[in-house]
């Protein structure tokens, strides 16, 4: 299967979808990978690094889009430059250039291009888009829009430094003391912490506010101060994403952000709330209180900024404050932005089968979540996911007791269970009285603490949001290394005993889980090291 690695021609990109060692990757997978000449220019990347690492460069546009199975790009279709030389054939638009069945993998924010989105229907290709990669533990190594975040947080910190007029870190030197830079940053996100870490690798005071508390710990493990507001209100929605909060709430917020506008040098504000407009929290007014020479980086301003003075796009000042509202963060870094975008895509491809048993399948959770049309049909928006089922009796948590009458309607309500249950209850319930019958003693006593571990360890598990799933590991790191003790005193017997097997089953299997447990907190625990 051929994959083509087009040139971006949106004005400004420096991006690419493949950098050699993401092509080199992909190759691993079964692929062929053909690269536009010049495609890898804006970040760096030569002709001749392309063909170092096993891939064709072509310099005809139309040959590469024609001879693709696969097309990996960054930006959605565009419209081609007026000097691109395929323009002379009468085709403007990238889209014209896509030949039916092949499959597209880009950004395409389907939600805003519509017209797009019907245009590739038309074309009958299947399209699938970067954007919409569920944010889920598993599609951690496909997140393109946390790699860009990241990204875009740590250049926030950059491009602000630019614009400021001192260092970040406190200086003392033989010509006079120099204050630190005071940083706030507005959303603990994925940007926002990059932002974070940028600004205290800085030497920066740095202070930090979001409304999911769960975050507070995060910041300051990151040695900055977290803020808070008087009003108690838990911003995590589904999924431990943000919710929309209370206009009081968004009040409190606000006069906290002017409280703070007077003390700091610099603001990067990264507050959105998935699918909605981003929210206005510095108002002309604060910005009016900062001191002349701070600077303001309004991450969101292409979801309409989170300063109301803000011009996506552009850098403008007001009263002597910066506003820079650059919405091409990650393209501004663009060998590490294609880097990880590469690594992103190499990483779909490969769980979508690589070239050998490339498929779509349909049933996966992240390929449903981001295939937009699938052979010109179109599936998006992908279902919502079903919310597990009310339980039958809903418990309220009273003070007092509810009266008998009301217990005995809710229990009429519940479901009843359906004949194949009860047959399996039955069966379960005659196969637990013929053991009890033959057993010893305690063996029952044994079972039903393991059926009521096995069973409330799943409803445990099952029920924790995949964003938790990393803190839940430790949580069974610690009950395996329960386990592990219960297991060893149990080899103490004879070898050939079923006691000693199972106990050296129990304590093998527990080691694996803690092993696997730190190697993978380890991996993470990296990702945050200098
Ligand atoms: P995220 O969803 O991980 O983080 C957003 C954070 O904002 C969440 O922690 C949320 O709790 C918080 N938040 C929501 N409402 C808030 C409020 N009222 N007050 C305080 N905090 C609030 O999103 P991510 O990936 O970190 O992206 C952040 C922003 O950066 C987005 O607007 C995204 O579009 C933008 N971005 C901008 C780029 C650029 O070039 N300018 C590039 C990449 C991302």
């Amino acid at each position: 299967m051929k994959i083509a690695i087009p040139k971006e021609v949106r004005p400004g990109e420096r991006r690419v979808a493949a950098t050699p060692e993401t092509a080199q990757r992909l190759q691993k997978l079964g692929f062929e990978v053909v690269v536009q000449s010049g495609a890898g220019e804006g970040a760096s990347f030569t002709d001749e690094q392309y063909t170092a690492a096993g891939c064709s460069v072509e310099p005809d546009v139309a040959a590469l889009w024609a001879g693709a199975d696969i097309v990996l790009k960054v930006q959605p279709p565009d419209e081609l430059p007026s000097s691109d030389p395929y323009r002379g054939t009468g085709k403007s638009h990238e889209v014209e250039l896509l030949r039916e069945g092949v499959v597209l993998v880009s950004f395409l924010w389907p939600a805003k291009n519509e017209e797009l989105v019907e245009r590739l229907r038309q074309k009958k290709v299947t399209a699938i888009a970067m954007d919409q990669v569920p944010r889920i533990t598993r599609a951690q190594k496909m997140d393109a829009l946390s790699s860009m975040a990241n990204i875009a947080g740590y250049r926030s910190v950059i491009e602000a430094a630019s614009f400021f007029g001192r260092f970040f870190t406190g200086q003392m030197t033989a010509a006079g003391k120099v204050p630190p830079a005071k940083v706030m940053v507005i959303g603990a996100g994925v940007a926002g912490l990059a932002a974070v870490g940028a600004a205290r690798s800085l030497g920066a005071i740095v202070r930090a506010f979001d409304t999911r508390p769960a975050v507070r710990e995060q910041v300051q493990s990151m040695g900055a101060e977290f803020l808070e507001v008087e009003i108690e209100e838990d911003g995590t929605g589904e999924g431990g994403y943000a919710k929309v909060m209370s206009p009081e709430f968004i009040k409190a917020e606000m006069e906290l952000f002017a409280r703070q506008a007077r003390d700091v040098d610099i603001i990067i504000t990264t507050a959105l709330v998935p699918g909605r407009p981003a929210p206005t929290l510095l108002t002309r007014q604060t910005v009016e209180l900062m001191r002349p020479g701070s600077v303001i980086v309004d991450l969101a301003a292409e979801s309409g900024g989170n300063c109301e003075l803000t011009r996506p796009g552009e850098v403008t000042t007001h009263n002597g404050v910066t506003l820079i509202g650059y919405v091409d963060l990650p393209s501004r870094l663009a060998p590490t932005a294609s880097q990880l975008y590469g690594s992103n895509l190499y990483h779909l491809l490969a769980d979508m089968g690589g070239a050998k048993t490339w498929h779509i399948d349909l049933e996966d959770e992240v390929v449903r979540g981001s295939i937009v049309v699938n052979a010109g049909e179109l599936l998006w928006p992908p279902p919502k996911k079903e919310a597990p089922p009310e339980p039958a009796i809903k418990l309220k948590a009273p003070s007092v007791m509810p009266p008998p009458a009301e217990i005995e309607k809710a229990a009429r309500a519940a479901k009843k269970p359906g004949r194949g249950a009860s047959l399996g209850l039955l069966l379960g319930a005659v196969a637990l009285t013929l053991l009890g019958a033959v057993a010893p003693a305690g063996f029952l006593a044994h079972l039903t603490v393991f059926v009521l571990a096995c069973f409330i360890g799943w409803q445990v598990v099952w029920n924790v949001t995949p964003a938790l799933h990393t803190p839940l590991m430790s949580v069974t790191n610690a009950i395996s290394g329960i386990i592990i003790i219960g297991g060893m005193l149990q080899v103490s017997g004879p070898p050939s005993s079923p006691v000693t097997i199972l106990g050296a089953i129990a304590v093998l299997i527990a080691t694996i889980n803690i092993a696997g447990g730190f190697l993978v907190t380890q991996r993470m625990l990296r990702m945050f090291q200098r």
